[in-house]
């Protein structure tokens, strides 16, 4: 399959219109989008990505009007937050309407809803007239791409189109909120902060907090993992330096030329944001192992801690 590269939204929906999968940019990863009223397109998003069934999809909209053809009831307490932090890097988890198709929830009874807040996602979803549901725009199980370079390394061949943007802002994905019972779970830690959630609303937990939670599908599943081994370290002087060794963190090692690779990063947000790209540097130079600094799991933190221990997990 040919993929056409582009940085026109019209041009890119035009695809999603005929039924095709198009990866495009968003403020947290670059998604892998297909019409999602149309379970013949979204079947191709599975087949792209070698994705398992079973592992339900984010619906993006373009307006809260397309809200209400996806969930069968939006509860007050959904609409204080998506009045709060739609657009932006959250989805919300509601009871979903009959006629989003199956293979969109993985035949769950939910629908995960998200409004992305990057102006080139917006144009072409707005262009796109349907919402576009979307996983993250990577192989399935390897880090979630934060450039259309690396979706290209990924992906070229196996998708109609690229959507060129700029590397992604926040670099991590959405923080997953299940908002279809009365108290709301973070299911996945992400973009919004559980101190931001609990602004809005101060019962919101964490998932793992809660016994008998129930489990995102996609939680379960390997994720991040780049071919280096990932190795966890409180501190840089952990770090075994060697010309096939990477360090990545918020403290600079003291014996940084001895490493194959360094990134210092001088906030979490600024670590989130090139995370995965690092990944896929190390990888590209061949990188044997890469240590990663671990951080407080405190606002962002929590959504990079997340990250870096499924990346650490083999
Ligand atoms: O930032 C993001 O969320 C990116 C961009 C492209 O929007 N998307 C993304 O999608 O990360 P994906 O498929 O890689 O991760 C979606 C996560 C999975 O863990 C999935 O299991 C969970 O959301 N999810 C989706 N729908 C769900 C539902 N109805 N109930 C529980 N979990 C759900
Ligand atoms: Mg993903």
């Amino acid at each position: 399959m040919n993929t056409v590269l582009t940085s026109s939204p019209e041009k890119a929906a035009a695809f999603i219109r005929a039924g095709d999968v198009v990866a495009f940019p968003t403020e947290t990863v670059y998604g892998l989008g297909a019409d999602s009223f149309n379970p013949d397109a979204v079947e191709k998003i599975f087949e792209a990505k070698g994705r398992p069934q079973d592992n339900p999809l984010i619906v993006h909209v373009a307006n809260l009007g397309q809200i209400e053809g996806l969930a069968a009831d939006v509860t007050d307490t959904a609409w204080r937050l998506i009045d709060r932090f739609f657009p932006g890097p959250l989805t919300i988890i509601l009871r979903r309407h009959p006629d989003v198709p199956s293979i969109v929830t993985a035949g769950l009874d939910t629908v995960g809803i998200r409004m992305p807040s990057h102006p080139v996602a917006q144009e072409f979803l707005t262009a796109c007239d349907t919402p576009v549901a979307a996983p993250s725009a990577n192989l399935s199980g390897r880090p979630s791409p934060t450039s259309w370079q690396t979706v290209h390394a990924n992906l070229n061949g196996r998708i109609s189109c690229i959507l060129k943007g700029g590397r992604t802002d926040v670099g991590i994905e959405s923080t997953v909120l299940d908002c279809s019972r009365r108290t709301p779970m973070v299911l996945r830690a992400g973009g919004v902060t559980l101190e931001d959630l609990q602004e809005i609303v101060p019962r919101t937990r964490m998932a793992d907090e809660i016994p008998d939670r129930p489990l995102s599908p996609g939680q379960v599943h390997r994720h991040y993992v780049p071919n280096a081994s990932v190795q966890l370290v409180s501190h840089p002087s952990e770090a075994q330096p060697s010309a096939s060794a990477a360090f990545i963190g918020l403290d600079a090692p003291s014996n940084g030329a001895a490493f194959g690779l360094t990134r210092m990063c001088e906030s979490k947000e600024a670590y989130a944001h090139e995370l995965f790209d690092f990944f896929y540097e190390c990888d590209r130079l061949d990188m044997e192992t890469i240590y990663c600094q671990k951080v407080d799991e405190k606002g962002l933190g929590r959504g990079l801690m997340d990250r870096l221990l499924r990346a650490a997990q083999r």
